[in-house]
């Protein structure tokens, strides 16, 4: 088992990554002395898969844990589920000493986080992530939420978890399509931050396709280990924390304008990546040898690159831009790349260039 640390003084906290990890959840929440009730918050796919090795071993070690089974897929992440929710933990008396363990992709983390954060002013909570993309991204950093028909994620919380168990082993259940999602946050890890990350995913795409269990484990932990660097300089999102939203203003517009029914998330960043680059080669000068690397490394993971859209639908997806959470002043702010393995944030860029990048 690796064990990837948080430093965010009293509310630091571990990420352990390894297989074999889930029958062992009870025993990791009692090292942490948590309140004997609890919630496991699930989905109706996760659920069947999982949520009985879960709830035995929490019984097992002494823990009293009750189920609450939400509907899978993003529309799961909003306010209405986030309410019957409440009514169950109530139903339950589940109490300000209980917890909530969160056990399923970034869906189930972000809402069930969320609801952590705000039910009788936040209880404590346990990510159990179960897609490839929650193990490296949604389940690491503490931002919880759900969506508005507006957009995504903009109701939410900071809220750090008190613990991160990533189970390999659940990754062999995932649909390939959601694997491949998952992978375009990995490729955003070296991107920003780690060019040897970079040409290492170059070099093993098909046997981490594969789920060659050392290749997981290592892409697994470095991308935890960049977060929780990133994390633990700028927790909050004041200034380096956006170089995570490298791709992203363009993702989840395009997420936004599909009424996130289209793309998954990690589908929807990938092209947003791919422009971002050729933006980030118009902007700052990335050389366009790189900018083609980036875009063969997201079509050799089976991601898509471009789309195609029509007048209406590209003017959509600039109102989309302007509701993101990282619009200030109303200029769209992005992340850009001067090489692989180093980018620049808040930079504003001139709406004919991304249009030209869109193309
Ligand atoms: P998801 O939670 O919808 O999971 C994808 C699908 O896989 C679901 O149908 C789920 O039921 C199923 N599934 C999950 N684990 C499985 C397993 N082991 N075996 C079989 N099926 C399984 O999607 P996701 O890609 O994990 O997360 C996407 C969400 O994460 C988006 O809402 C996105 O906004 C959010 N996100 C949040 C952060 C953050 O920092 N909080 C970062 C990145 C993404
Ligand atoms: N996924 C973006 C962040 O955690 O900041």
């Amino acid at each position: 088992m690796r064990t990837v640390k948080v430093p965010l003084g009293d509310r630091s906290y571990s990420i352990k990554i390894g297989g074999g990890l889930l029958p062992r959840l009870g025993n990791e929440c009692r090292r942490l002395k948590l309140g004997s009730r609890c919630a496991v918050v699930t989905d109706r796919t996760v659920g069947p898969l999982y949520a009985r090795t879960a709830l035995a071993s929490l019984r097992q070690a002494g823990f009293a844990p009750m189920e609450i089974r939400v509907p899978a897929g993003e529309t799961t992440k909003s306010l209405r589920t986030i309410h019957t929710c409440y009514d169950q933990l109530a139903r339950h008396r589940i109490e300000r000493s209980s917890f909530i363990t969160a056990l399923g992709g970034g869906v189930v983390g972000d809402m069930g986080g969320f609801l952590a954060a705000s039910y009788l002013r936040g209880i404590d909570f346990v990510q159990v992530p179960t897609t490839l993309l929650a193990q490296v991204d949604s389940s690491v950093g503490g931002k919880v939420g759900v969506n508005l028909k507006a957009g995504k994620n903009l109701v939410g919380a900071f809220y750090q978890p008190r613990l991160v168990l990533c189970d390999l082993d659940s990754l062999k259940t995932l649909p390939k399509r959601e694997l491949r999602a998952g992978l375009a946050e990995v490729i955003k890890y070296g991107i920003i931050d780690d060019a040897t990350l970079f040409r290492r995913l170059e070099r093993t795409l098909p046997e981490l396709l594969q789920l060659d269990a050392v290749g997981l484990a290592h892409i697994v932990a470095r991308s935890c280990q960049i977060k929780a660097k990133i994390v633990e300089q700028d927790e909050r999102e004041d200034g380096l924390r956006a170089i995570l939203n490298y791709g992203h203003t363009i993702g989840h517009a395009l997420e936004t304008i599909s009424r996130y029914g289209k793309y998954l998330h990690g589908e929807a960043i990938s092209i947003g990546q791919v422009a971002a680059s050729r933006i980030s080669r118009d902007v700052l000068g990335l050389g366009q040898a790189e900018v083609d690397r980036i875009e063969a490394l997201f079509a050799r993971a089976g991601l898509r690159t471009t789309v195609r859209l029509a007048t209406p639908q590209m003017a959509k997806l600039f109102a989309a831009m302007k509701l993101d959470k990282k619009v200030s002043r109303g200029k769209v702010k992005f992340v850009l790349a001067k090489k692989i393995g180093q980018v620049e944030f808040g930079i504003d860029v001139p709406r004919a260039t991304i249009k030209t990048a869109l193309k």
